[in-house]
């Protein structure tokens, strides 16, 4: 096999592991345990092997909610037919490495490919890495390219969102006190990394509240800026400190332009306040990027 396909097949591999597509059925076997369970209805041992003609449609529904990073909310049926959401395994894609879906893995990938390319200098951030999934992508898609002279940084509480301070994130608690699932230890995706091959010098942890570690981080200039933080406040964080530092030719990603309502307004105004009129494109019904000129 010639190393262009072998390069490609491993990334797809790659992404197939960070998405949990391969073991697809068993998200399924969980999801039809804890969909039994919340509407008393009985578990059979068969069920688990059978899982592909049980379930069809959920398997069907699985690929679509991977393949755009979607959420989706469980139900519980009560007895007189009021159907109620349940906001335990809240989001199908909690159960994997990344919550952002095959699209947005695609497009870190063609603006990585881009970037490396076109010769455009600097390193690559996400603010914003839960498990750290897509760093790992990004880490992988270097090594599968043999560059080594790129950094990827992680940048993350690993404590969870912050519970909302501004004005403009008023309403949008999703610190770790509501949804725990979000509070990743640095030590977790650490080990995760470890397990994929990929914990080596080129990435490093920017550990903290993005207002504390991104204005004074040993960055120099970036190729590419990945912003997955929700919030206003945490939008603007990585905005204003970082967006120089992005060469031309570079890329801005913002994963929650079309889900999270306060992003959506710190990237309009900040667009509008640095006169920034490059195309803004969309990735899939939640993610937008743009390619600095
Ligand atoms: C939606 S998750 C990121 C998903 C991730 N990009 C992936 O590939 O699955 C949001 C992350 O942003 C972090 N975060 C949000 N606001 C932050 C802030 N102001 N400072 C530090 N971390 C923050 C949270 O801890 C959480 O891990």
């Amino acid at each position: 096999m010639n190393k262009t396909l072998l390069t490609a097949q491993y990334l797809e591999l790659l992404k197939k592991s960070l998405l949990n597509e391969l073991y697809l059925e068993n998200e399924a076997r969980l999801i039809h345990t804890f969909s039994n369970i919340l509407n008393n209805r009985p578990l059979e041992f068969n069920h688990y092997f059978n899982i592909t003609g049980i379930q069809s449609q959920l398997i069907k529904d699985l690929r679509t909610y991977k393949l755009n990073g979607a959420t989706t909310v469980m139900t519980h049926t009560d007895p007189d037919g009021t159907i109620t959401p349940v906001s335990e395994l809240r989001n199908i894609t909690e159960l994997s490495h990344s919550m952002v879906g095959r699209k947005r893995l695609d497009n870190v990938q063609a603006c990585m490919e881009s970037v490396l390319t076109d010769g455009v200098k600097g390193d690559f951030i996400e603010t914003g890495i839960w498990r750290g999934g897509t760093c790992i992508f990004m880490l992988g898609v270097l090594m599968a390219y043999g560059v080594t002279d790129r950094t990827v940084w992680a940048a993350d509480s690993f404590q969870g969102v912050p519970p909302p301070t501004l004005p403009e994130d008023e309403g949008f608690d999703i610190s770790s006190r509501v949804f725990p699932v979000l509070a990743v230890s640095l030590e977790e995706v650490q080990e995760l990394i470890q397990r994929y091959g990929l914990l080596n010098e080129n990435i490093r942890f920017l550990k903290g509240w993005f207002k504390d570690t991104l204005p004074s981080a040993p960055i120099e200039r970036l190729a590419i800026l990945r912003l997955d933080g929700d919030l206003y406040e945490s939008t603007m964080d990585g905005l204003v400190p970082l967006y120089d530092k992005i060469e031309l030719g570079g890329y801005v990603i913002v994963d929650d332009y079309g889900s999270c309502p306060p992003c959506k307004r710190a990237i309009d105004e900040f667009r509008v306040q640095h006169g920034i009129s490059d195309t803004m494109h969309v990735i899939d019904e939640q993610s937008v990027f743009w390619r600095k000129t």
